[in-house]
């Protein structure tokens, strides 16, 4: 399939597996790419810009496709090293880069110096609109059943796609919600170029998770995700679990004197023990109400290439037959 998103980033099928915080490691990344999409290292999972000089260094020994490297834009007390970050990107050789968090206007200049191609992950048409006036190439709509941060407008893809196509003129990708041949046909459907898949990437083979995690997907519904830190409106969407319930439930008794040191314990630091040890009820972890569509763990490249397999049948038999009669 050729569309501006897979001309742009050099790749064969419009799909691209989301910078998610350890889970975007090389192995994921490189597996994605091969398949035909872009894959993405989370830049910040790593603790040091050595460290993702490395990490980009191992991806590159295991494709010579194109992959993206997420740099996310937190608010924190002690901002990352970003210009470090981005000499580790430059200097390996990545071409393109999938910013999220606030917008990227200040590393515009080092990244586009490089020949480095950017999309910007936002959930708002204005949040598009600004990312489109400095300059990014692409955009990434994230709408309100995505996995991760869906802002605070809560604006499902059903409407925000087709705004941002009325709006934008850069080409942009769906995001949150996305899973299969029916979400790609739907999507290109209301002005995407593409998708962008963050949940369903960890349901796959070559996801370096533990697989309690992959596990814990499939067997959750689209009833098993809550939004949390809507009060200090950094708002997630996570999977329900023991220390969710307990997080909610601090943040129903203390209303808006909710602070983020009282949750600290559910949130900060978790990731680790969730991804890398299995431990399911550690804290609040990301996933999307797309887990409900999810149903099995197949590798990067079966996926891939049954999504791409379905949208072909829908658009040239369901649709096509539709049209025809
Ligand atoms: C476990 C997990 C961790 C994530 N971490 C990040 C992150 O560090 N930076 C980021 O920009 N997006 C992050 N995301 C969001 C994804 O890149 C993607 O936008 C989102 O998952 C799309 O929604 P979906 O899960 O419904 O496909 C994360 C998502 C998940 C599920």
């Amino acid at each position: 399939m050729k569309t501006r998103i897979t001309e742009m980033f050099g790749i064969e099928h419009p799909i691209i597996q989301g910078g998610m915080h350890f889970v975007g490691f090389a192995e994921l990344a490189a597996a994605v790419s091969n398949a035909g999409g872009l894959g993405t290292i989370t830049g910040l999972t790593q603790r040091t810009a050595g460290d993702l000089a490395n990490e980009i260094a191992k991806c590159n020994d295991l494709t010579d496709k194109p992959f993206a490297v997420n740099l996310t834009f937190l608010p924190s007390l002690t901002a990352p090293d970003y210009p470090a970050y981005i000499k580790s990107i430059v200097e390996g050789g990545v071409k393109i880069v999938e910013t999220a968090g606030r917008n990227p206007a200040e590393v515009m200049p080092h990244l586009h110096d490089a020949g480095i191609k950017v999309i910007h992950k936002c959930t708002s048409v204005r949040h598009a609109l600004k990312a489109q006036a400095i300059g990014c190439d692409a955009v990434s709509v994230d709408g309100f059943e995505c996995g991760g941060h869906p802002g605070e407008d809560d604006i499902p893809n059903m409407i925000l796609l087709p705004r941002a196509a009325d709006e934008l003129e850069i080409p942009f990708v769906s995001s949150g919600g996305q899973a299969d041949g029916r979400s790609l046909v739907a999507s290109l459907a209301m002005g995407a170029e593409g998708m962008n898949m963050g949940t369903r990437f960890i349901a796959t083979q070559e996801a370096p998770v533990h697989q309690n995690v992959k596990d814990a997907i499939v067997a959750a519904s689209e009833l098993d995700t809550r939004l949390v830190m809507r009060p200090l409106r950094n708002t997630e969407r996570v999977m329900v679990n023991d220390a969710v319930e307990e997080l909610l439930r601090k943040e129903k008794e203390l209303g808006d004197k909710l602070k983020f040191e009282d949750i600290i314990e559910q949130v900060a630091g978790v990731y680790p023990r969730i991804m890398l040890e299995g431990d399911m009820d550690a804290g609040a972890w990301s996933c999307g109400m797309v887990c409900g569509l999810i149903n099995d763990i197949p590798t990067c490249d079966e996926l891939i290439s049954r999504i791409m397999t379905e949208a072909d049948t829908i658009i040239r038999q369901r649709l096509a037959g539709m049209m025809a009669a």
